[in-house]
């Protein structure tokens, strides 16, 4: 009997190592974990823990070690169109404007030209870039080009959207805007996402999980429930004490990881 796809959980990843330089430098190391449907899940972690890397290898932009990612049931063995990435430094064409560079993936896999028309014009109202369609990046500030690559990420209707620290790139108060507007955006339509921040508040806001990841060798140090009911008010979840409950426990966990790099400094300059 065949199982429908719906059934799976939509990413799970099943003993996953990553090493570089012949086995010398190792990222994560047997790392499990599940993404189910409908579900944001937030990873913070130590610079250089392998975040970035573990995403690459969720998409099958990388390749694991050992260990091994499933997508819907099946085993990720390269990039995969249903998932769509959204980098820190936007990842935009220079040479293109807003929205050929919306168009762009719709147009590798050969949409038709009507279907991509309507699906750029969609996207581009959604993130709030009307009347930016024909501006090439370097005419958009840092925050209206990630707008641009949050709405080329939306346009391919992706199973799953991968974000490595989107808004790491722009200024506070920015962040803070899209912050706002990612949320209503996945509270308006059901989203699967795994979303990589340094910052622990953005994690708690966005997050329906925040799996916290320790220094390399790394693995997951614990898995956090964030229950605030949605729709969520990015303000009233900020004044919750169960939220700075969050914030202070993922801030400790954090530090510890600092001081076990600390140490282990100390220990080598011995
Ligand atoms: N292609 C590569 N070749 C060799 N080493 C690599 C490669 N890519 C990543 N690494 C190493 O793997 C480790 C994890 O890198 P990664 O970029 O995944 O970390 P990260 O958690 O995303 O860090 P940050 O928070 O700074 O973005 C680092 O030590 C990095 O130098
Ligand atoms: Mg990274």
């Amino acid at each position: 009997m065949s199982i429908a796809q719906g059934e799976y959980p939509v990413v799970e990843i099943r003993g996953a190592t990553k090493t570089f330089n012949d086995g010398q430098v190792i990222t994560f190391q047997d790392l499990n974990l599940t993404i189910e449907k409908n579900k944001i899940i937030c990873i913070v972690g130590p610079s250089g823990c392998g975040k970035t890397t573990l995403l690459r290898c969720i998409n099958g932009l990388a390749k694991l070690s050992k260990g091994e990612i499933l997508f819907q049931g099946c085993k990720v063995s390269e990039p995969d169109p249903r998932m769509a990435m959204v980098f820190q430094q936007f990842g935009l064409f220079p040479w293109k404007t807003v929205k050929d560079n919306i168009a762009y993936p719709l147009k590798l896999r050969q949409v038709n030209r009507y279907e991509i028309e309507s699906a750029v014009k969609k996207n581009i109202e959604t993130v709030g870039l009307c009347g930016f369609e024909d501006s090439y990046p370097y005419q958009l500030s840092g925050g209206m080009q990630q707008r641009v690559g949050l709405a080329r990420a939306l346009a391919t209707e992706p199973t799953l959207m991968l974000m490595d620290e989107p808004f790491a790139a722009v200024d506070a108060q920015t962040r803070e805007v899209l912050q706002g507007e990612l949320l209503n955006l996945i509270q308006q339509k059901e989203r699967t996402m795994v979303f990589i921040t340094h910052s622990i508040d953005e994690a708690i806001i966005l997050g329906d999980k925040v799996a916290v990841m320790s220094k390399r060798p790394s693995n997951i140090l614990e898995l956090l429930d964030v229950e605030f009911e949605k729709p969520r008010d990015m303000k009233v979840v900020k004044g919750l004490p169960r939220f700075n409950e969050l914030r202070v426990h993922i801030w400790d966990l954090l530090m510890s990881q600092k001081n076990i790099e600390e140490a282990q400094e100390i220990e080598h300059t011995k």
